[in-house]
């Protein structure tokens, strides 16, 4: 079986500028977009939140919701879009979330999370996918995950990426709620062992590619999530090492056409020069130059009228 490594949906982080850019360090991981509100895409401006490049298939299009009629109904708005993939959030723990019920919430209702899943399934020839936590509160993790598992399991759902720790929805911030609960990989290679007929990604703490080759062995796919936007080249190291062992992509030809998109972007949508260069910041993180190229960046990014007038002193000031 095919594995996937993928970029997990991230909330300001993940929108199309940083996919394409994400695109380019990687041609072959999956892509999620930020999670956008089935009510978000029927009453607002739904080509705002679902417009993106060619360039940056495979992507997953990340909903959330917990009424089966409006995710049935956000699903077919997005069908034009030709997403590979349409993935439910049932992890996020913010109160916006909660307030509206449905993210991390959703643990402890599966039959609802099954409901929307069939509705979904119905309207949709792509694959719904779900990303949940282990558990919620104090509930016990072994059996909610697999409460959870099989009763969404019955609205036809085949793909679970799990973030591998609880969400504490009282009392931790969101950021905590990524940090602090612990980690429990093997219940989730427990779940994949006992769902042979499911695929099973884990997410949740992968940080390094010695230990992604340790764990891909246990699991369907992997998701990485803040090492891909704190370090940028982790992507093309992913490439390398799980795709294509000849991949390179010089810093020369991705600057390059990375200033030309954003100067497309900039020309076509009014989309100022700072929103695409932001997503770079980190791109030298771990190497010679890095803080010079992101003060460079923050210096010169706001005032900017085209993308050579930030990418090319910041290269300047790292280049020999
Ligand atoms: C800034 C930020 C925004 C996030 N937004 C979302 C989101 O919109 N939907 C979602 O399912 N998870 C969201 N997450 C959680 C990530 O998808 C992922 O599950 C989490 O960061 C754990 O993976 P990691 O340890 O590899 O970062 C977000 C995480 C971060 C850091």
């Amino acid at each position: 079986m095919i594995k996937t490594l993928s970029v997990a949906p991230m909330m300001d982080w993940t929108d199309r500028h940083c996919r394409y850019f994400h695109r380019l360090l990687a041609p072959s991981v999956l892509l999620y977009t930020e999670m956008v509100t089935a009510n978000a895409l029927i009453h607002g401006d739904a080509e705002r939140h679902l417009r993106y490049d060619e360039s940056e298939y495979p992507v997953a299009l990340q909903l959330g919701g917990s009424d089966p009629a409006a995710l049935a109904k956000a699903v077919q708005i997005a069908a034009p879009y030709s997403y590979d993939e349409i993935n439910l959030n049932c992890g996020c723990p913010s109160d916006r979330v909660q307030s509206g019920a449905f993210g991390a919430c959703l643990m402890s209702s599966p039959e609802t999370v099954r409901d929307c899943v069939k509705a979904m399934r119905d309207v949709s020839n792509v694959p719904v996918t779900v990303k949940c936590r282990i558990g919620i509160d104090d509930a016990d993790e072994q059996s909610m995950l697999r409460d959870f598992i099989d009763i969404v399991g019955q609205s036809g759902c085949k793909t679970f990426i799990i973030h591998a720790r609880k969400a504490w929805l009282q009392g931790l911030s969101p950021k905590e709620n990524r940090d602090i609960p612990p980690l429990n990989y093997d219940l989730v290679h427990n779940i994949a062992t006992e769902n042979p007929n499911l695929s099973i990604h884990l997410n949740g703490g992968i940080t390094t590619l010695e230990q992604m080759r340790t764990l891909l062995p246990n699991f369907d796919g992997l998701m990485i999530g803040r090492a891909a936007y704190h370090t940028p080249r982790l992507l093309i190291d992913i490439e390398r090492a799980f795709f294509n062992p000849d991949w390179v992509i010089d810093d020369e030809t991705l600057i390059n056409t990375m200033a030309a998109y954003a100067n497309q972007q900039q020309e076509r949508h009014g989309t100022p020069i700072k929103t695409v260069t932001k997503h770079m910041i980190n791109l030298f993180q771990g190497i010679q130059g890095a803080r010079k190229w992101r003060q460079t960046i923050s210096e010169t990014a706001h005032k900017a009228l085209s993308a050579e007038d930030v990418l090319i002193p910041a290269y300047q000031s790292i280049s020999p």
